[in-house]
């Protein structure tokens, strides 16, 4: 019995912010970030609208797609960064929100950019091992609210968004296998630097030395993308669809290239919401299943890399 992918979603903000209107806050231009990111623009959430919100409104979209009501659902993981408060978890104020009134537990998982896949490959073995019958798993993030603005080389970044999925046991397809890593010693690399208990060494907002991420991430998704062929005995050419973390055009372009893949088979979506941490993932899947790209029977490889430093990767059926 595996996880299979029953319904996808995703919600991103009204408002738009384009590289034109970064041009006007910060010495950059619209050439710029595109040429070294892909970005084109990001979606910014309302002042009154919470991480939780975004994720309600992609969690509804991917149960309508599942023909799920809320009172299927046994299991709410939500993958978050940027939860609405400190407690209760993002996960069980979106619970609330959706109506999901079985008593399924709900939490949040935090693994940055990874945290979709960490928040996959945790409802994969719930699902697995028989404790879980509807799963749903959300990346939901507002980065918005911890970026500086001033700060050139990351605000142009960033964006907020939500994706989620629902999960249901099948004979047909689904989860192969998922794959995760940490590395506590590159934490201060990215980071945020004050927090609940460790009083601020400045104001809250990210912190990344952007070059030095982007060599280990390159090299670090080339090794996940070997260790999860490898742990399947499959090669690249098993591989029909690459559906990766959304961080920059550059990164993506290397993964593909490492898996010998045109990019007519890697769904890119960066372009439009730049990198939404933890959202990203789902929220590209959800584009290229809605359009119809991604089939069932094919194959999907997803991988994320991100602070902790984490990274992961999913492969399954669809
Ligand atoms: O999702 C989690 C993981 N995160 C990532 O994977 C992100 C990894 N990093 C990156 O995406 C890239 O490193 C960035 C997009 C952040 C930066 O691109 P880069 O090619 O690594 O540029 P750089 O930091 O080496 O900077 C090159 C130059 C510098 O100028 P000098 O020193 O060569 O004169 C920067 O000051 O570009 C300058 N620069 C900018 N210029 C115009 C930095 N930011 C900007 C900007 N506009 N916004």
């Amino acid at each position: 019995m595996r996880a299979r992918v029953t319904g996808t979603g995703s919600y991103l903000p009204e408002r738009v912010l384009s590289n034109a209107d970064l041009e006007r806050m910060v010495e950059t231009t619209a050439q710029w970030i595109v040429e070294r990111t892909g970005i084109r623009s990001r979606h910014l959430a309302a002042e009154d609208e919470a991480t939780s919100d975004l994720a309600a409104h992609a969690a509804r979209r991917a149960l309508e797609a599942a023909g799920k009501g809320a009172d299927a659902v046994d299991l709410v993981i939500c993958a978050t960064t940027t939860p609405d408060l400190v407690f209760p978890s993002t996960a069980c104020l979106l619970q609330a929100k959706l109506g999901i009134h079985t008593g399924a537990p709900a939490f949040d998982v935090q693994a940055v950019c990874s945290g979709f896949v960490y928040a996959l490959s945790i409802a994969d073995n719930f699902i697995r091992s028989g404790q879980s019958r509807c799963a749903l798993v959300i990346g939901a993030e507002t980065l918005s609210r911890i970026t500086d603005w001033s700060d050139r080389s990351n605000c142009i970044l960033w964006g907020d968004g939500a994706g989620a999925v629902v999960l249901e046991p099948s004979d047909e397809g689904g989860i192969i296998s998922t794959h995760l890593h940490a590395d506590g010693r590159y934490a201060g690399l990215l980071r945020v630097s004050g927090g609940v208990s460790r009083s601020s060494l400045g104001p809250n907002v990210m912190r990344m030395e952007g070059n030095a991420v982007f060599k280990v991430a390159v090299n670090t998704l080339d090794a996940i993308v070997d260790e999860t062929l490898a742990a399947n005995q499959m090669s690249k050419s098993d591989i029909d669809w690459l559906v990766p973390h959304q961080a920059n055009i550059r990164i993506i372009q290397a993964t593909a290239r490492k898996l010998g893949m045109g990019m007519e088979r890697v769904v890119v979506t960066v372009d439009r919401h730049g990198n939404t941490s933890a959202a990203s993932i789902p929220l590209a899947l959800d584009v290229a299943v809605r359009d119809g790209r991604v089939k069932r029977g094919e194959t999907v490889l997803m991988e994320a890399f991100g602070g902790g430093f984490t990274w992961g990767s999913a492969l399954l059926t669809w």
